[in-house]
């Protein structure tokens, strides 16, 4: 009598741990891709309306990330300080860096421009703590960090510059997105957009990136003009847009 109740029990056992694993395989998969309808943080979303679909990643511990974000083979490919000249900051302008992360722009832009005013802007509150303990350890008093929404980027100040580096293929509902930024900008407000091309030998699966004509399209259907295109980088477009008034 005892030796089938063994056997029942490790099949128990067994069945139990392969619903586990499965279940454990699926949230792994979820997490990676995310899914249509729900946003970053599992809240519903309406129904997608962008063609290339966003690439759902969490960024949650930023130091985790700061060792590639930060990494000084980037500055190779990614040319911070050409960027940077070419994005023409004025003095007095706010500068909203969306999707800050560590704060790789940010930093610099803060650096390059004391006359400016940076807003590392970005969804996870742990990016948004690191950001702010670097701007108060390199005394960047020009800098500081804001915890933005993921849908509707408000900002605290009207904003004459946003930039978005690799984060636009991370947001859903494109369009929305663009049009709920508008009021946070300044008249004629100009948004600088740098994100993987699909023959870079390095960024998001190429499923997930966008084609620099339907972030064109996008920023048109939203109310924005393309003003300059830079064909600077090896690995990425770089787009820069004004407001409509
Ligand atoms: C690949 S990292 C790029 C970080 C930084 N721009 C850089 O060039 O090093 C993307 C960042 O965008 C943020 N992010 C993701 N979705 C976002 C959204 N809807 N609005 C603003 N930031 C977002 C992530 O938390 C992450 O810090």
């Amino acid at each position: 009598m005892l030796a089938p109740m063994k056997n029942y029990s490790r099949i128990f056992v067994f069945s139990f741990i392969v619903a586990a694993a499965f279940s454990s395989l699926r949230m792994e998969a979820a997490e990676q891709e995310g899914s249509a309808n729900h946003d970053h943080h599992g809240s519903t979303v309406k129904e997608n309306q962008d063609p290339t679909p966003a690439f759902h990643k969490h960024f949650k511990d930023a130091k985790h990330w700061a060792k590639s974000f930060e990494d000084p083979e980037r500055d190779k490919w990614q040319k911070p300080d050409e960027v940077i000249k070419l994005l023409g900051i004025k003095a007095g302008t706010v500068v909203a860096d969306l999707g800050a992360g560590t704060g790789y722009f940010s930093i610099r832009m803060a650096k390059a421009h004391p006359e400016a005013k940076i807003i590392g802007a970005d969804i996870e509150p742990d990016m948004v703590a690191y950001l702010e303990q670097q701007a108060q350890e390199r005394k960047l008093t020009n800098l500081s960090a804001y915890k933005i929404d993921a849908a509707k980027p408000e900002l605290p100040a009207k904003a004459g510059l946003a930039l978005m580096v690799d984060t636009f293929h991370h947001i859903d509902n494109r369009v929305d997105y663009l049009k709920n930024l508008a009021p946070s900008l300044a008249p004629k407000g100009q948004v600088a957009l740098i994100d993987f091309t699909k023959a870079s030998p390095i960024g998001p699966p190429a499923k997930h990136r966008i084609e620099p004509e339907e972030v064109i399209a996008q920023f048109k259907a939203a109310g924005y003009d393309l003003q300059k295109r830079f064909d600077d980088l090896p690995n990425q477009y770089f787009l820069l847009f004004q407001k409509h008034e």
